[in-house]
């Protein structure tokens, strides 16, 4: 497996593998990797001839520096996971190889309306810096394919639409969410959660469940979201910053299911001030 820690090198080698007709698959990270990463290598090896992996902790996506200098770093233990799954290059690079001069950003995205909900609400300037990111990445990696897992659904819409509008020719593709045996959806902030608290992590799992049903019997979004409030709020270590149901042709907020194969359950909220989310299909 090669490491690269300069876009430079990471070019040097990539052009060659393209020229021989080698297909690159893309899988962008933050590192401290789990399993719902490897899913994406695996897709990666499945499809692709060349797999490339990032690792960079991106601060233009943090809206909270806190959570930013929190966020898991394990670039060893990553190095030799990605090795024993057969990565064949990796990119750890350092702030000032893709930010320069290092908080210099004045590129700005809109994605519209699509920013005004759910992450983007709750997270202002996420997407943006989310967006920067990944243009830099697939301008750097130019890979054929790239593989974006569902848990962060509303970011798989933000990458499709990047693509779309930039005329990317690279083929995006989604991964189902990777989950421990309670349901939980593994996360790099899962590391954080102590121990005496993980059970309860998996109710916003347990929420979404509980949230399917209800709808799938027949109550309404309405009264389906005040109940999944009471559920999570009536843990006192658990605090619920949404729960909404929304519908994925365009990732609007639907309070009517209108089309059963595009809506999707959306929840995001903390244990013991550590934030999670996840979503199912509804279907
Ligand atoms: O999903 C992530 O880990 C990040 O948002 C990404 C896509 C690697 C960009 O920093």
């Amino acid at each position: 497996m090669k490491v690269f820690s300069l876009k430079s090198d990471l070019i040097s080698y990539l052009g060659p593998e393209r020229s021989n007709g080698m297909k690159i698959g893309f899988v962008p990270t933050m590192g401290a990797l789990h399993e719902g990463h490897l899913a994406l290598i695996r897709a990666s090896k499945k499809e692709a001839d060349c797999t490339v992996c990032s690792i960079f902790v991106n601060p233009t996506q943090f809206n909270n520096r806190k959570d930013f200098l929190k966020y898991p770093v394990s670039l060893s233990e990553d190095m030799d996971i990605l090795k024993i799954e057969g990565c064949n290059a990796v990119y750890a690079p350092g702030e000032d190889d893709l930010y320069d001069p290092p908080g210099v950003n004045t590129v700005k995205f809109n994605f519209g309306k699509v920013e005004t909900i759910l992450e983007g609400k709750y997270r202002p300037e996420h997407f943006n810096g989310v967006a920067l990111i990944v243009t830099k990445l697939f301008n750097i990696v130019q890979p054929h394919f790239t593989y974006f897992g569902q848990k962060d659904l509303q970011q798989y819409f933000i990458v499709r639409q990047l693509i779309h509008d930039l005329c990317y020719n690279i083929q995006l593709r989604l991964i189902p969410t990777v989950r421990e045996k309670d349901g939980l959806a593994q996360s790099s902030r899962n590391r954080r959660i102590p121990e005496n608290v993980r059970p309860e992590a998996a109710l916003f799992y347990k929420s979404l469940i509980t949230g399917r049903d209800m709808l799938h019997k027949g109550s309404t979004v309405n009264e389906t979201k005040e109940y999944i409030k009471d559920m999570i709020e009536g843990h006192p270590g658990l605090q619920l910053e949404y729960f909404e149901v929304v519908d994925t042709e365009k990732f609007t907020l639907t309070d009517q299911i209108n089309n059963k194969n595009n809506t999707a359950l959306c929840i995001a909220g903390y244990i013991n001030n550590i934030r999670l989310i996840d979503n199912i299909m509804y279907i």
